[in-house]
């Protein structure tokens, strides 16, 4: 995770920051940010590492956009906006130092890290990798990420401009369970989802989930934090034997995140 000391909007990349230029409370977003931090170590007894905050880099708190690691290899994102471009040498600084073997993209092909590429585990011994393009990563990312990590891909199409990455849509949870929002995939990647994940594992969440990002979501062991779940998402939530903990998180939401993006999982 990365502290919010510099995060506000600044600029903007995507529908959810149109109209919220310098309208973070700074306040409220440390507060948020330090409460999402106290349930994950705290209550769920993660392990979290930071990476130190940067002036002038207002989305770096976003860290799921890092890159994609598994196996002690990461593949560093190339963000597609300028605005962000400056966050790679210290996500690279920081998988550098946490061991990780680096392995960079061929020149001028985007990549937003796990915003963009999910790991789910089905019955195959390795994961599968559900990768996303059509906003931020371009589809050939996809084969440099099977190739390098040895995982099958499964690349998917996302059209709505307000789930422009695949972590805003998509959740992968323990046990081969997922979340996910199908309107904002292409249909051919609608069936491609059904076909892989098997119906009694996998839950079409509400407009109004998706609107408050219950997709963006951080799975702990048999626990799943997010920003806001309905009284019906928790209990389908129950149903598979996950407990949902709620974390106001919408001074991030101004900038199009919440507790998924604001973490990268280290695998
Ligand atoms: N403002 C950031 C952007 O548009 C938000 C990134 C959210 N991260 C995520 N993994 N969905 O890039």
């Amino acid at each position: 995770m990365c502290a919010p000391t510099y995060f506000g909007v600044e600029y903007v990349i995507n529908p959810w920051m149109e109209g919220k230029l310098g309208g973070v409370s700074t306040g409220t977003a440390g507060a948020q940010w330090h409460d999402l931090h106290a349930l994950l170590t705290e209550t769920l007894g993660a392990t979290v590492t930071q990476v130190p905050p940067q002036p002038g880099l207002p989305d770096i708190v976003f860290t799921a956009n890092a890159a994609s690691v598994w196996g002690g290899k990461a593949v560093p994102a190339r963000f597609k906006h300028p605005e962000r471009q400056g966050e790679e040498p210290f996500y690279r600084a920081a998988l550098e130092n946490a061991g990780y073997e680096i392995h960079d993209l061929p020149e001028g092909i985007a990549f937003e890290g796990a915003g963009d590429a999910l790991f789910w585990e089905g019955d195959t011994e390795a994961p599968l990798l559900f990768a996303a393009h059509g906003w931020r990563t371009d589809d050939a990312a996809h084969g440099f990420l099977s190739t390098t990590f040895g995982v099958e891909v499964v690349s998917l199409a996302l059209t709505d401009p307000r789930f422009y990455h695949l972590d805003t849509c998509f959740c992968p949870l323990p046990g081969g369970f997922l979340l996910w929002y199908p309107p904002a995939f292409d249909a051919a990647s609608q069936e491609i989802i059904a076909a892989r994940v098997p119906s009694a594992k996998r839950l079409a969440v509400s407009d109004t989930d998706a609107a408050t990002f219950a997709c963006n979501a951080v799975g702990v062991g048999n626990h799943v934090v997010m920003n806001a779940a309905t009284n019906a998402l928790r209990e389908s939530l129950a149903s598979w034997g996950f407990s949902a903990h709620a974390t106001p998180l919408d001074e991030f939401m101004k900038a199009g995140g919440s507790a998924k993006c604001l973490t990268l999982r280290l695998l």
